[in-house]
């Protein structure tokens, strides 16, 4: 056999073994019904190609997402169906240690190596306040910043705990994602967007927010939220009808923004006449 047929022979190997593997994955998700672990993969790895990584880190984090929670093979069901804030201190104990042993498993293959590193570090939290080792900021490898979010949205869209109705699951304040044609769409972006910079790394929150929305919005839909005046670009439509304070209709619902229309708009902004932040779709 030539070496290129070998190169592309062990190249396709370790493929069907991370195929393998996800299927285990897979069969761990039935909180999930079986969509969690190949949606971490698919928009880490499209966010990790945004910020412009090169294709063996993309492969390497979309790897990780398909296996993030590897480790959590041998957890009790008990367990597995709750929210970590839903656990006893024994129960999070238990929990906590399946990014590791996600590691460990995958350790005995070396080409799994700097997966295992990252999966390692899936629940580490920007300010360092996540597990298991209160990694920070930059220290945490930006594939495990990435899943991390992920991680994040899928669960708050997807994961129906017991007992738990949607409502109370996630505290969204309403920052940039006010209103949406779903309210929980609105609610996980704006939990997400509240916890940039505390659990989540800003530049990772702004890739993945970058993926949905362009998937959003080839499938016709509109997210609308508050933007700044001076924030406007064309591409966007007003989602309100704005008027001067002497009655005159400034600018319409629908209408889309254009580039010379600006200077106006940020005249009007400055004099009072039209609100700092207003609403827009996009
Ligand atoms: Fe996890
Ligand atoms: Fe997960």
């Amino acid at each position: 056999m030539d070496a290129d047929k070998l190169v592309e022979e062990l190249a396709a190997s370790f493929m069907q073994t991370v195929a393998v593997l996800g299927k285990v994955v897979i069969s761990l998700e039935r909180w999930h019904e079986g969509s969690h672990s190949s949606f971490v993969a698919q928009k880490s790895g499209a966010a990790a190609r945004l910020i412009g990584l090169g294709a063996a880190d993309v492969i390497e984090i979309e790897t990780a997402g398909r296996l993030h929670d590897i480790g959590k093979i041998g957890l009790p069901d008990s367990i597995c169906a709750k929210a970590p804030s839903d656990m006893s201190l024994e129960e999070f104990r238990v929990y906590s240690a399946h990014p590791e042993n996600g590691r460990l498993i995958l350790s005995p293959h070396q080409h799994f190596d700097s997966v295992g590193q990252i999966i390692a570090q899936h629940h580490e939290k920007y300010d360092g306040t996540g597990f298991p080792d209160k990694l920070r900021g930059e220290q945490i490898h930006i594939g495990a910043a990435l899943i991390a979010v992920a991680d994040f949205y899928h669960n708050g869209m997807h994961r129906k705990y017991p007992g738990r109705t949607t409502q109370t699951f996630i505290p969204g304040t309403g920052e940039n994602y006010i209103r949406a044609t779903e309210p929980r769409f609105a609610n996980v972006m704006n939990a997400l967007h509240n916890r940039s910079k505390r659990w989540f790394s800003p530049q990772a929150v702004d890739a993945f927010t970058s993926v949905i929305e362009a998937e959003r919005r080839s499938l016709g839909i509109r997210t609308v939220m508050r933007v700044g005046v001076n924030q406007l670009k064309p591409g966007m439509f007003f989602a309100d009808d704005y008027y001067a304070s002497y009655g005159l209709l400034l600018v319409a619902r629908g209408e889309p923004v254009n580039e010379e229309s600006l200077p106006r708009l940020m005249h009007l902004a400055e004099i009072g006449e039209l609100p700092q932040k207003i609403l827009v779709m996009r």
